[in-house]
């Protein structure tokens, strides 16, 4: 594995782990990211000589190739304002992270940084409202020849179709489609399919570290960003 000539050496950004959105000061609504295949991507990444920027959110602590420039996020909105300052110096984005669809909007008056909900006798209702998408916001504002590629985490029975239908609704040049059991597993079985309809998968699972070799040699493969 050599270090990429001159002129092949990409800016290559990928977003990592889950986003937590703050109830309060002490509570927040998460998901079960685990971030491991983001981190694999990056480690991949550098390791071939790229330049890598790796985004990621609260995942539990895990070692992270020194080569990668990391800078961390909790919310979607944190998330949201490093994308718009790191993509548009990137050639090729690949966004692994699991990113809330719905946020708690805080009571009149209630700052969720601050302040701790006391526990009542009645019933608490959380109102919840939806956060941009942000992957189809980088692409509205995406660079010539950047690269972008999404995941798609579904029920195996709906995959593809969803997959596919998530492709073109956020006009990503290919997105990773995956079964719900690839969450904080050390194994991923997935599909790369591409705006034209090519479509390569994986011989059955393998683990995420070789699942990302396996994926930055179709990415960057192909296109010429
Ligand atoms: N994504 C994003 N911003 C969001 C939600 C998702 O950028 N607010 C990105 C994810 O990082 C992923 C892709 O969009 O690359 C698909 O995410 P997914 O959660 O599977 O799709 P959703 O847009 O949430 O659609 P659905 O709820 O129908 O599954």
């Amino acid at each position: 594995m050599g270090v990429p000539a001159q002129g092949e050496r990409r800016r290559i950004l990928i977003t990592a782990g889950p986003t937590h959105e703050p109830i309060d000061a002490v509570r927040f609504i998460g998901n079960r990211s685990s971030g491991k295949l983001g981190v694999s991507l990056a480690a991949e990444a550098a390791a071939r000589g790229h330049q890598t920027t790796l985004l990621l959110g609260p995942t539990p602590p895990q070692a992270v190739d020194t080569r990668v420039r990391v800078r961390g996020f909790r919310t979607t909105a944190d998330l949201d304002s490093l994308l718009r300052e790191e993509a548009p110096e990137t050639d090729v984005l690949i966004m692994a992270a699991a990113v809330a669809d719905y946020r708690p909007i805080p009571p009149q008056g209630f700052d969720p940084r601050a302040g701790k909900l006391r526990r009542q006798s009645q019933r608490l209702t959380l109102e919840l409202e939806p956060t941009p998408d942000l992957l189809a916001g980088c692409v509205q504002r995406r660079t010539p020849g950047q690269l972008i590629v999404g995941f798609a985490l579904e029920p195996r029975a709906e995959l593809m179709t969803s997959a596919k239908a998530k492709l073109e609704r956020k006009g990503v040049d290919a997105i990773v489609a995956n079964a719900l059991e690839t969450m904080e597993s050390p194994t991923i079985e997935a599909t790369l399919v591409w705006r034209d309809g090519a479509a390569q998968s994986t011989d059955g699972a393998v683990k995420k570290e070789a699942f990302a070799g396996w994926l930055l040699d179709r990415i960057l493969n192909k296109g010429g960003a």
